[in-house]
């Protein structure tokens, strides 16, 4: 596709509407002009003309390049949408979390739903956020040295073929655990400092539980100091992850340390699609997870993904019934997206499936029914069908790190491989992020310029 755009700081966006069709024009051209109080946008498609004008009230600069943004968005997708014949589930949004558009939209005393119907959410999608929006109550918090601590440990059983992350087969890796929680040691020993009020700890990956128990205990004893001081009683969740690596001894481990929450992640509760995405566990084995995590009275967030390889609605609605009968606290349902680095992209060009609007549908119908909530939810570029991820909880179980970190309202203290802090400044809407390195040969070499720079950045 031929593009041309006289606003350079709009072509990503612009592009990113464009890839949510799967027809695309070979020739596409914008301009903007800003007239006496009007945002004019021209587009021509495939040698086709149109031209728009919209008004709207600018207060300053950045109010100016959001309108400036959102018409020109807005526009592209009318067009593009009536030339396709398609209709998106969230519209011409694409890039803002629908939530915190709506956060914004609701601290400018304005109803965030005029701006949804009018960027084309559809109807359920709107009332989906106004939910969560309720869920979140109590829990969101926008405060300056909020904290969330968060521990990278990326080792897993085996990579998932969906799965962009840096992590990679214990088997190929394990080598480098032994001076990779060295350098988590140190880590977390310089991080207390640099800790404001402990919100929530995480620790995630990857899959805690490619571990063994010794290196496990490692982890959660240089944790320790910092939850103890700051915030015993938080919450405290381990991403145990796959089914297959638990034993009761890391779970009574944990117990000890006084972690809080797990996770046992299915995706899928079919066996043939489990081996098809090379997770290489069964759907017995997250029933013996469940089993084996009941004594110890954990809260359980359960990971399931829409649109997996071969998946008809019937298997999908299937896992859904499955995740409900557990009786975990939280369900997330993922859509299936095309991630970089995951071996699915370099099979697939754009994700499509015809049932997926009707599994999102079925997802809702069944959760919401079997008295779960929405309460966070997130889009990825890529997705199937363009929808969303939505996480669902039983009442008054939401998980405080989940609304964290969607939200970005608190700080994100992270430490590890392919960790990114973040600093949230609430008063100057600001967000800065520090990211240490992806590859573990890398991190380990410089872990101690990492933890310099994680203080500094944190002062
Ligand atoms: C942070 S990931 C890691 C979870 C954990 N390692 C596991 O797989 O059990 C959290 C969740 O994101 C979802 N996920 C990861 N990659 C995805 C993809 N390409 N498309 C949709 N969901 C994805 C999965 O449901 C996964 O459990
Ligand atoms: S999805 Fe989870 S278990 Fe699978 S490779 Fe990625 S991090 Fe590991």
């Amino acid at each position: 596709m031929t593009f041309t755009t006289d606003c350079q700081f709009l072509e990503n966006e612009l592009l990113d509407v464009v890839r949510l069709f799967k027809s695309r024009p070979e020739m596409l051209a914008h301009a903007f002009q800003y007239k006496e109080g009007v945002f004019c946008n021209s587009f021509s498609v495939d040698g086709k003309n149109f031209y728009y004008e919209d008004g709207g009230t600018v207060r300053d600069e950045l109010e100016f390049k959001r309108l400036e943004r959102r018409f020109a968005k807005l526009r592209l997708y009318q067009i593009l949408s009536a030339e396709y014949g398609e209709q998106m589930p969230w519209g011409a949004l694409t890039g803002i979390r629908p939530t915190k558009l709506a956060y914004m939209e609701k601290e400018q005393g304005k109803d965030f739903a005029e701006l949804f119907q009018k960027m084309g959410v559809r109807a359920e999608n709107i009332a989906l956020v106004a939910q969560i929006l309720a869920a979140q109550g109590g829990i969101y918090e926008k405060k300056d040295g909020n904290t969330d601590l968060f521990v990278s440990l990326p080792f897993c059983p085996t990579k998932c073929a969906y799965c962009s992350f840096i992590t990679a087969p214990i088997d190929k890796t394990r080598h480098f655990l032994p001076a990779y929680l060295d350098c988590l040691d140190k880590e977390l020993q310089a991080a207390g400092e640099s800790v404001g009020n402990l919100r929530s700890v995480y620790i995630g990956g990857g899959t805690p539980f490619a571990l063994d128990v010794p290196e496990l205990k490692r982890v959660l004893q240089a944790i320790e100091p910092i939850y103890v001081r700051h915030g015993a009683n938080v919450e405290y969740t381990v991403e145990a992850g796959r089914p297959d690596v638990f034993t009761e001894e890391k779970l009574s481990l944990l117990k000890d340390f006084g972690v809080t929450r797990i996770c046992i992640n299915p995706q899928s509760f079919s066996d043939e699609t489990l081996q098809k995405i090379g997770r290489k566990h069964t759907e017995q084995d997250v029933y013996n997870a469940f089993a084996m995590s009941a004594k110890y009275g954990f809260d359980i967030n359960v990971d399931l993904i829409a649109g997996l390889e071969g998946e008809t609605p019937d298997v999908f609605v299937r896992s859904v019934q499955k995740a409900v009968q557990t009786g975990a606290d939280n369900i997330t349902v993922h859509c299936l997206s095309l991630k970089s680095g995951a071996k699915l992209k370099e099979e697939t060009e754009y994700l499509e499936n015809d049932f997926i609007s009707d599994m999102v549908s079925a997802s809702r119908e069944i959760l919401g029914s079997n008295g779960y909530e929405p309460y966070y939810m997130y889009r990825q570029k890529y997705q199937v069908g363009n929808n969303e991820n939505v996480g669902w909880t039983k009442p008054n179980k939401a998980c405080v790190y989940n609304i964290d970190i969607m939200e970005e309202i608190a700080d994100n203290l992270a430490v590890g491989a392919n960790a990114v802090s973040k600093r949230v400044f609430t008063d100057k809407g600001l967000i800065t992020r520090l990211a240490s390195q992806k590859d573990l040969p890398t991190y380990i070499a410089h872990v101690e310029e990492t933890i310099e720079k994680r203080r500094k950045f944190f002062l």
